[in-house]
C-alpha cells in the first residue's frame, strides 16, 4: 500500500528562484503518474522534493497517512532511477543490484533471492557477473531499475530514465517499464519532457509549465479536452494548429479566412460574441473537402505511409500556417490549392488562454 498526498507544495531555491508553485496531487496506490513539461518547468524539482533530495519550502507530503515532509531521503522508503544510471563501475551487475541490501546488512540468502528475482523480471540473469561497462545503455538502465526493485520501496521515482537511449531502445525500454509497473503494481512517479512517453505510460499525466500545474488527467483527457492553450499545444504531435479569430456573425473570423460553425459550436461560444477566440484544430482532425471547404495553399507534402503531413497557408499564400495530417498518400506540390474541412474544433478564450467548452 502506498498512497502519496502532495499538498500545496512550493519550492523556492536559496537564490530566491521559485521553481514550483502550489503543487497538489493525490497519487493513488499503484498509480503511475507522469510529470511532463518543457525544460525548466519544475519537474525534477518536484520529484526531488518527493524523494527528499530537496527541501520542501511550503506544503506537506503525506505517505500512507504519515507526514514525511521533513523526513530524510533514506527513511522515506522510495527509490529513484536517474537518467545517468549512477551505477558503480568497479562492481559487477550482481553487486550493484545487491548494494543497498548489503549496506543494510540483510541476510545474504535473502539478498541472493531478491537479486535473482529482480534479474529474472528484467532479463538480466545472464549479465550478473559483468561490469556495467560491458552492458548496453538499455541494459544499464535495467540494472538501475533492478537496484530499485530489490529494495521493494513504497514509491518508485524516475527522472528521465530513457533520455540517454537511442529512439529504438527508448521505445523498447518504455514498454518494459509499463510491464514492470503492471507486474509490481507499484506506485510510481515518472518525469519526462517527452509527450509520447507521457501519453503511453501514464495512468494520469501532470502537465507543468513554469512551475505551475496546468492540468492533471488521463492521457485521453489531456489530448481530447486540454484545459488551456499550453496543454493543447504541448500534447499532440505535430502540435495543434492555433488560429486567432473573433466570433462574429456566427463564424470565427481570422486573418484571411472565415470558419463556419455548427449550431452546437455557436451555442458553446454564446458568451463570447464579438470577443477574441483562439481556434485549435489538431492536424489529424483536418480532412480534405471537395467543395465548400477552406482553401489551403500547400508548400510541403511529407508522406508518412498511412497518411501525409501537408503544410500550407490558410486562404492565401501569406495566410496563417496550417498543418494537416491527411489520410493516405498524397502528392501535393508547392503552390497547389487544397480544400479542407475541420472535423473537430477546440475553442480557447484568447485573453485567459482557458478552454471554452460545454460543461460535462
Ligand atoms: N539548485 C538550484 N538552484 C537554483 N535554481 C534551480 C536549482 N535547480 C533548478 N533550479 C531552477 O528551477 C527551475 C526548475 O528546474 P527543474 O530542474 O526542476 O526543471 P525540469 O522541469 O526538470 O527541467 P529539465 O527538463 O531541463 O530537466 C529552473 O528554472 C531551474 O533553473
Ligand atoms: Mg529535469
Amino acid at each position: 500500500m502506498a498512497e502519496l498526498l502532495i499538498q500545496h507544495i512550493d519550492k523556492i531555491y536559496d537564490n530566491n528562484v521559485q521553481a514550483v508553485y502550489d503543487f497538489n496531487l493525490n497519487v493513488k496506490d499503484g498509480e503511475l503518474i507522469v510529470l511532463v513539461g518543457p525544460s525548466g518547468c519544475g519537474k525534477s524539482t518536484t520529484l526531488r522534493m518527493v524523494a527528499g533530495l530537496e527541501d520542501i519550502s511550503a506544503g506537506h507530503l503525506i505517505l500512507d497517512g504519515r507526514d514525511i515532509t521533513k523526513t530524510p531521503a533514506k527513511d522515506r522508503d522510495m527509490a529513484m532511477v536517474f537518467q545517468n544510471y549512477a551505477l558503480y563501475g568497479h562492481m559487477t551487475i550482481y553487486e550493484n543490484m545487491a548494494f543497498s541490501l548489503t549496506l543494510r546488512k540483510e541476510n545474504p540468502n535473502v539478498i541472493h533471492k531478491k537479486v535473482m528475482a529482480a534479474a529474472e523480471i528484467l532479463g538480466l540473469t545472464n549479465q550478473l557477473n559483468k561490469k556495467p561497462s560491458q552492458l548496453s545503455g538499455g541494459q544499464r538502465q535495467r540494472v538501475a531499475m533492478g537496484r530499485s526493485i530489490v529494495r521493494n520501496p513504497k514509491v518508485f521515482l524516475f527522472d528521465e530514465p530513457l533520455s540517454n537511449l537511442d529512439a529504438k531502445l527508448r521505445g523498447a525500454t518504455r514498454r518494459e517499464i509499463l510491464l514492470l509497473h503492471k507486474r509490481l503494481q507499484a506506485t510510481m512517479m515518472y518525469v519526462t519532457h517527452d509527450q509520447t512517453e507521457a501519453l503511453t505510460l501514464a495512468d494520469r499525466i501532470v502537465c507543468m509549465s513554469m512551475g505551475h500545474v496546468q492540468q492533471v488527467g488521463t492521457p485521453l483527457e489531456l489530448y481530447d479536452k486540454p484545459d488551456n492553450l499550453f496543454v493543447a499545444t504541448f500534447i499532440g504531435l505535430p502540435p495543434m494548429n492555433i488560429y486567432e479569430t473573433v466570433f462574429e456573425e456566427g463564424m470565427l473570423k481570422g486573418k484571411g479566412f472565415n470558419v463556419p460553425l455548427t449550431d452546437e459550436e455557436k451555442d458553446i461560444l454564446k458568451d463570447h460574441v464579438g470577443k477574441k477566440v483562439s481556434l485549435g484544430v489538431r492536424p489529424e482532425d483536418i480532412e480534405e473537402a471537395s467543395e465548400g471547404g477552406l482553401p489551403v495553399k500547400v508548400f510541403s507534402n511529407e508522406n508518412l505511409g498511412m497518411n501525409t503531413l501537408v503544410h500550407g497557408h490558410l486562404g492565401t499564400a501569406d495566410g496563417v500556417r496550417v498543418s494537416a495530417k491527411l489520410r493516405g498518400w498524397t502528392n501535393y506540390k508547392n503552390g497547389d490549392q487544397v480544400y479542407v474541412h475541420f472535423k473537430r474544433k477546440h475553442f480557447f478564450d484568447t485573453e485567459t488562454t482557458k478552454a471554452i467548452r460545454k460543461e460535462g
